[in-house]
């Protein structure tokens, strides 16, 4: 019998060593998006999505989840790249930077895997997506309060997989810490719109 794809996952994180996709850290990947033009509110964004991202690290890590915690970082440094190209969305919503993104970064010759962010943190129902990708979506909902029950579930679900264990063994902290990094939404959407 073939295996599926979440025993896949599994035994990738088990045999391989974590990948560094180019980028050493994620300060290497805000530069990189900064030489690409970034407008400081952009980089500013994703400098509070990674406080939300972080925490979500955290946990899962405590939680003994095995986790590209480095994709997930570098994914949120590049998820909305294509606002570069699309500063009007910045301000308003639009789904124009998700395509654009993804071709600015692969030109940029930044990794495909982290390129496709800039697609699977907005379209993540629509297509078949990683753990790390969905962590990245979730990150960019949380970080200013929002909660999004099928996303979160889709994260719960993916966790509940990956660590062999009853869905609802891992709701009730997943749901407490989703909960605590909405809970300090407003103070990062305050900040995000600081002059
Ligand atoms: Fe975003």
């Amino acid at each position: 019998m073939r295996p599926g794809p979440g025993a896949l996952r599994i035994a990738w994180y088990v045999a391989g060593p974590m990948k560094s996709y180019g980028i050493a850290s994620v300060e290497e990947g805000r530069s990189i998006l900064a030489k690409l033009g970034t407008p400081p509110r952009l980089l500013r964004h994703t400098v509070l999505v990674g406080e939300a991202a972080d925490l979500l690290v955290d946990t899962l890590t405590k939680l003994g989840l095995p986790l590209d915690a480095h994709f997930v970082r570098l994914g949120v440094v590049f998820h909305d790249a294509g606002k570069i190209e699309h500063p009007e969305e910045l301000a308003r919503p639009g789904r124009d930077h998700e395509p654009s993104g993804q071709a600015l970064l692969l030109a940029a010759g930044v990794d495909a895997a982290l390129a496709r962010c800039c697609i699977s943190h907005a379209r993540w129902a629509d297509m078949e997506v990683s753990l790390e990708e969905l962590v990245v979506a979730l990150a960019d909902t949380l970080w200013k309060g929002k909660r999004n029950e099928t996303l979160e579930r889709r994260v719960v679900e993916g966790v509940a997989t990956r660590l062999g264990r009853p869905l609802w063994d891992v709701f009730v902290p997943l749901d407490t810490l989703f909960e605590d990094i909405a809970a300090g939404g407003a103070g990062r959407l305050a900040r995000s719109l600081e002059a």
